[in-house]
């Protein structure tokens, strides 16, 4: 294939997670250019998903690291920018709400170099949340705006944003459908704390407002040992870091352990009794796989989860008081939900296809 290649950007886990089939669905239609920034560099958060999902080696990695917001941001912009200059894409795509989604969008924009936003439209109207400034301004100057929903695309359209906009569903939904038969049962995951068929609550939690406060971590760590089943979780480093400063690193039924790969997470999310999280990920595989989910945030931009039944919202402010009842009376309750509200699994191809008519 010739002619200038297509720029994909991502940077960090589940970014190189949705990369891997946007990657091979684009690569069947233009010569691709891959650029990771390296947001992610640790082997559990990056090297890992290249190996399981059959990500070839990024073109370029950009070796940005961890960093202030606005450095690791400059970062991202400078160094991508040098990419785009050299290899001239005919349009750069970028993925979701990080840095380094900010970064590589900026980056295409001032060089006049056609930008598609996938993960477009999703609103928490939060602003105290750097992810949810960066999806907006991202947003804003997009030509050309993948929305992961129904919704997501009206708010689009009511937002009068200048790019094009295509309902397309959600990628993560593509990767999660690929590779579900490879999903691995938690008694056959190295260092799985439990027993084979014993009953547990698995747990993510990575936002930077959660370890700001030795307060608010330590409230947190109360309430997930004060439930009344075993809760495993694989601690971001960042998380593991601060648990380790704390002295907050065993005890009780919780049962802290290092990140997981994509088919043990999977695995662990479709056979948990409950899911209770801050990532927007593992919002949705939850739903996907039926799996009820209790999320630490005051709000979601996975507004659909929630409408539906399958996702309750706790208050990391009220963490401590809410989190044990709402855990238990969702373990009491019926757990099935309408599926569909982020497309049929179909994104790539439909992603694809709205670029290539924007050509
Ligand atoms: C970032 C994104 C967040 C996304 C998440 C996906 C922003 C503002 N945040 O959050 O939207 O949900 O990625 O997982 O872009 N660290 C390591 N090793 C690594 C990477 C990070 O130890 O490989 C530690 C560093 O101490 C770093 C901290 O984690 O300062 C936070 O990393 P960063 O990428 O800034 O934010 P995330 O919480 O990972
Ligand atoms: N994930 C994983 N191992 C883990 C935690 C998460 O493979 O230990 C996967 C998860 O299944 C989902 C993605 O990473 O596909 C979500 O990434 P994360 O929670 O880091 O970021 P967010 O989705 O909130 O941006």
């Amino acid at each position: 294939m010739s002619g200038a290649p297509l720029a994909i950007c991502y940077g960090t886990r589940p970014q190189v997670i949705k990369a891997s089939m946007l990657i091979e669905a684009c690569a069947t239609r233009w010569p691709v250019l891959t650029v990771d920034t390296g947001q992610h560099y640790d082997y559990a958060l990056n090297q890992l998903f290249y190996e399981q999902l059959g990500v070839r080696k990024p073109d370029h990695f950009l070796e940005v690291g961890s960093a202030a917001h606005a450095v690791q941001t400059a970062h991202v912009l400078t160094r991508a920018a040098e990419v785009f200059e050299g290899a001239k894409p005919r349009a750069v795509v970028v993925i979701g709400d990080t840095n380094s989604t900010l970064g590589c969008a900026l980056a295409a924009v001032q060089l006049r170099i056609p930008m598609v936003h996938v993960e477009a439209g999703l609103r928490s109207n939060d602003r105290a949340m750097a992810e949810e400034i960066n999806r907006r301004v991202v947003d804003s100057v997009a030509d050309l705006l993948c929305a992961p929903s129904a919704a997501a695309s009206a708010q689009l359209e009511l937002e009068h944003q200048w790019g094009v906009v295509a309902n397309t569903g959600d990628i993560a939904h593509d990767v999660l459908r690929r590779n579900l038969a490879k999903a691995m049962a938690p008694a056959d995951v190295e260092g799985w704390p439990l027993a084979r068929g014993e009953k547990f609550a698995i747990a993510t939690l990575h936002r930077a407002e959660l370890t700001a406060s030795a307060e608010s971590l330590t409230a947190m760590v109360g309430a997930l040992r004060g439930l009344p089943l075993p809760v495993v979780l694989p601690a971001h480093p960042r998380v593991r870091a601060a648990l380790a400063k704390l002295g907050l690193e065993s005890g009780g039924m919780l049962h802290i352990m290092s990140p997981l790969g994509y088919f043990e997470m999977i695995g662990a999310i479709r056979e948990a009794a409950i899911v209770i999280t801050d990532s927007g990920g593992v919002q949705r595989e939850a739903y996907w796989l039926g799996t009820k989910c209790v999320t630490i945030r005051t709000e979601t931009e996975w507004h659909e989860t929630v409408a539906l039944g399958a996702n309750t919202l706790v208050s990391p402010e009220r963490a401590a008081v809410d989190l044990g009842p709402t855990v238990e009376k969702r373990l009491a309750s019926e757990g099935k939900w309408d599926n569909g509200a982020y497309g049929a699994g179909d994104a790539a191809v439909k992603i694809t296809d709205a670029i290539a008519a924007m050509e």
